[in-house]
């Protein structure tokens, strides 16, 4: 029995990276339009101001997902695009380019997963504070009643947050992301704000269409200690708590894990829950969508060496890894999913984002020749068939992204597509990943598992336990 038979095959976008047009259709200005316009806070001051400018001509987007014969497709409805400020009035320009976008899409028997927050909070929201405050939570509700409203007829399947973790400590820790703030009890703020508003907006589609298919996506990291003294084993346990169970745990308990006021502080947590019932986060999911780009040894930080999360240092990343040094880790993505099965055995789970970023480019024969990604697809779906075989209920797996787009801070220099963008024009162009991805999904369809390799499959290398 092909262990992959019971999963749907898709790629995934979202608005802001892709849709360009920022002061078209009435959309509103959000934290990603101010966070780029600071002086230092993108590569070479790189905005998604025009990016792949799907909002002006989502042809080449649909034309790409035509060309792969993807199942499903994963993109994100801007806030911005669809509700123009305070009073919850709704522009129904933006609601016409979503509806025809998907209409497209069901036209051509794909099935659209739509997330409602893929990070562009409309500035108006971040001036009355932004993910620190309860009423954001309420507005995100509204819009997520909206979309149902609105979208209910095309779309059954709803991602309420992309890496509320990201939102969280990118956005208001390291303050790599927008909105740029540095403080570690708003970013635990944030953090539990955006649960919350994941709950509501759970309740809040789930009232509107009780059939509708609605999870989340939390990107989780595999992590391993780098020695088992004390210090590395508790620096990994802490690593394990920000960037995993403070989102996993929470959201399938409705309860923060014991350890998260030995790490934060009795009075920081209190302070940012206040207002808020935990409980009513664990919302019954029908999936849970998980992310899965990272493996990262960590240990003790010596003083100032420590990143993201205060005392823990990351070991430098040996080869092979991706453009940005992110580890090419395929066993990571198998137990990053074992371990999602043995909290939540019956819950099925969707790899809402997978990918590699390599700095890409078109040869003098006009193509692109990507084979660290081919070798990268085969090795991955060889972890996904590991999960599968020892018991994860995996239903989806989107490949990220379809492709090149505006890449956050990271602007245009990496590309993560199967698709090259030439973003002068917005051309696209399959890369050799794209057709390996084809013949992927083509195969599945047509139930045949084992595809010959193209030129020298990657191993999935580690062990499982
Ligand atoms: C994830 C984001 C996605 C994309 C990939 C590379 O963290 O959800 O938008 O940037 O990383």
């Amino acid at each position: 029995m092909n262990p992959l038979s019971g999963i749907r095959w898709g790629s995934a976008t979202a608005a802001y990276q892709i849709e360009g047009g920022v002061n078209e259709g009435g959309r509103v200005a959000t934290i990603w339009d101010e966070f780029t316009c600071r002086p230092g806070a993108t590569v070479r001051g790189d905005s998604g101001a025009l990016a792949c400018r799907a909002y002006d001509d989502p042809g080449p987007m649909l034309d790409a997902v035509r060309w792969l014969g993807l199942e499903t497709f994963r993109l994100s409805i801007a806030w911005s695009r669809v509700i123009s400020g305070p009073d919850g009035a709704t522009n129904r320009e933006g609601i016409a380019y979503y509806r025809r976008v998907l209409s497209t899409l069901r036209e051509m028997d794909v099935e659209p997963a739509v997330t409602l927050y893929h990070w562009d909070l409309p500035l108006w929201l971040q001036e009355r504070g932004g993910w620190t405050s309860l009423a954001t939570a309420d507005a995100f509700a509204h819009f997520a009643s909206v979309a149902t409203r609105e979208f209910g007829d095309l779309v059954d399947n709803w991602i309420t947050i992309n890496e509320p973790f990201c939102a969280a400590f990118n956005g208001h820790l390291s303050g790599l992301h927008a909105p740029g703030v540095q403080d570690e009890a708003t970013a635990l703020r944030a953090a539990l704000v955006q649960l919350h508003a994941h709950g509501k907006a759970t309740r809040a589609i789930r009232a509107a269409m009780p059939e509708a298919r609605i999870g989340l996506a939390l990107n989780l990291s595999d992590l391993e200690a780098a020695s088992t003294t004390p210090e590395d084993l508790e620096a990994l346990r802490f690593a394990d708590l920000v960037e995993n169970r403070l989102f996993l745990d929470t959201v399938l308990n409705g309860s923060l894990p014991a350890d998260t006021a030995e790490y934060f502080g009795v009075d920081a947590v209190a302070a940012a829950a206040r207002g808020i019932e935990l409980s009513d986060v664990a919302e019954p999911l029908d999936f849970i969508g998980i992310n899965y780009y990272e493996h990262n040894v960590v240990r003790a930080a010596m003083p100032g060496n420590d990143l993201v999360v205060r005392g823990i240092e990351k070991l430098p990343v040996p080869e092979p890894h991706s453009a940005n040094g992110v580890a090419v880790h395929p066993v990571g993505l198998a137990r990053v999913l074992l371990r999602v099965a043995a909290l939540a055995p019956t819950l099925p789970i969707w790899v809402t984002e997978n990918g590699i970023a390599l700095h890409d480019y078109l040869g003098p024969d006009g193509h692109c020749n990507d084979v660290e990604r081919v070798a990268f697809i085969d090795a991955y779906v060889d972890a996904l068939k590991i999960a599968v075989d020892q018991g994860a209920r995996v239903e989806a797996y989107y490949f990220w992204a379809l492709m090149d787009n505006f890449e956050w801070s990271h602007g245009y220099q990496l590309r993560y597509g199967l698709f090259y963008t030439d973003f002068p024009t917005g051309a696209l162009t399959p890369k050799a990943s794209a057709a390996r991805y084809r013949d992927l999904v083509a195969g599945e369809k047509i139930g045949r598992a084992d595809l010959a390799p193209a030129g020298g499959r990657a191993a999935v290398h580690g062990d499982m336990n």
